[in-house]
């Protein structure tokens, strides 16, 4: 059977706030530049939801899901990067031809919205196809993994070792890469030095467990969920506070004397942005990853931000290039250095809904549901 006549089942929104419904779809073929991923499993991201819910401006009904792991399957005419039986995991889609793409921040490509949110190719097609004859929106990051198949760029699919556990990487393509990313590209955290993470979620967690392997000596964990301070703890915080109902501003002081080095903000609340960068010691460096409802502010009080030469950085996908990074994370996850399948809960693909369900009310850190077989 060609690439072309496959039939299988993908998670379809068709309305705003719906569910996802899993139904029959088929694949066109792809084109010179495409790579066919059998899709094993697929992390889901609040970013999912975000769009479900029409709050990120994606048309429906579409096929979503942007942290893909599989292997591939097919390669379009002029693909050089993989060969079918390949293990990849899937990033965000890029360029490769802008600015941002050329110095190599292929995550802040100036093509993104296009290539990513716009439900379908530059030239208006699709690789996904409904039964129902009813045009379907695809091409989610670049994948829109929530399906048996999916068809991504040459440029987004990331080639990894086949002794790791494929099942479990696909969300290094987006949460996972980002909090890692945000330490160990974006901050650069130094041996010895200390750094408060605002937010014990997948993302923030990841920041925690890359700065264990980048040789922090202080790592203090912020969240108002006891549960998630443990864990956090448990991955390699030195410290936790619960903000809820100490002020973390002055414990993070108390405890390093002068502020942190380094901070990162991972919950998207104003607020908390705004105790990220008082925790900071002079010359300290804040990394903002949480995402805030549209139009969002904060209020910084700028003579401390002068006088104590303070920097704040907005970090997308940890300013990671994907093709580097995410085997160098496979790597330390190998090793045993960097657990986190720890954060990690597995559903079937039936079950994405009660998966979805548990991400929100926070009762699963990092969702991946299975959909097809392991490697
Ligand atoms: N910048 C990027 O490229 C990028 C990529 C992926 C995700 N994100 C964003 O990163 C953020 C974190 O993602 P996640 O998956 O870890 O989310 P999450 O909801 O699992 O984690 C957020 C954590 O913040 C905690 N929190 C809430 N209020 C708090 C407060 N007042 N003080 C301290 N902690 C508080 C929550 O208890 C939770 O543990 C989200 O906003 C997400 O959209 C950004
Ligand atoms: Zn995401
Ligand atoms: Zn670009």
């Amino acid at each position: 059977m060609s690439v072309a006549e496959k039939t299988f089942p993908a998670a379809v929104v068709r309305a705003k706030g719906g569910r996802f419904e899993l139904e029959q779809v088929s694949l066109g073929k792809p084109q010179h530049n495409e790579v066919v991923v059998r899709i094993v499993a697929t992390g889901i991201c609040h970013t999912d939801m975000v769009a479900r819910d029409g709050d990120l401006p994606v048309p429906q009904p579409i096929v979503l899901g942007h942290e893909g792991a599989g292997v591939v399957e097919a390669v379009g005419d002029s693909v050089r990067k993989v060969v079918p039986g390949d293990h990849v995991v899937l990033s965000p889609l890029s360029c490769g031809l802008c600015p941002p793409c050329q110095d190599g921040a292929p995550l802040s490509c100036e093509n993104t919205l296009a290539l990513n949110f716009s439900g379908c190719r530059l030239d208006g097609s699709h690789a996904v196809h409904s039964h129902s004859g009813q045009e379907l929106h695809d091409r989610f990051f670049g994948q829109s993994s929530f399906g048996g198949f999916a068809v991504a760029g040459e440029r987004n699919v990331v080639k990894v070792r086949k002794d790791a556990p494929l099942e479990l990487l696909g969300p290094l393509g987006c949460g996972i890469m980002t909090g890692a990313g945000a330490v160990l590209n974006s901050l650069k955290v130094t041996p010895g030095s200390t750094i408060a993470v605002f937010g014990a979620g997948a993302v923030g967690l990841s920041a925690v467990l890359a700065a264990q392997v980048a040789g922090a000596s202080t790592i203090i964990a912020v969240d108002v969920v006891p549960a998630r301070l443990e864990l956090a703890k448990s991955l390699g915080a030195t410290h936790i506070v619960n903000s809820s109902s100490d002020n973390p501003v002055q414990v993070i002081r108390e405890l390093t004397g002068a502020g942190v080095d380094f901070s990162v903000e991972a919950t998207g609340r104003p607020e908390v942005l705004r105790n990220a960068v008082d925790a900071l010691r002079s010359r300290g460096h804040c990394a903002v990853l949480g995402i805030s409802k549209p139009g969002a502010t904060v209020a910084l009080d700028i003579n401390d931000l002068l006088m104590s030469s303070k920097h704040v950085h907005g970090v997308l996908g940890g300013d990671s290039i994907p093709d580097i990074f995410i085997p160098k994370l496979v790597d330390l996850y190998m090793q045993g250095r960097f657990a986190f399948d720890k954060l990690v809960k597995f559903y079937p693909f039936e079950q994405i809904n009660e998966a979805a369900h548990d991400s929100e009310k926070g009762i699963t850190l990092k969702p991946i549901v299975r959909i097809g077989a392991s490697a």
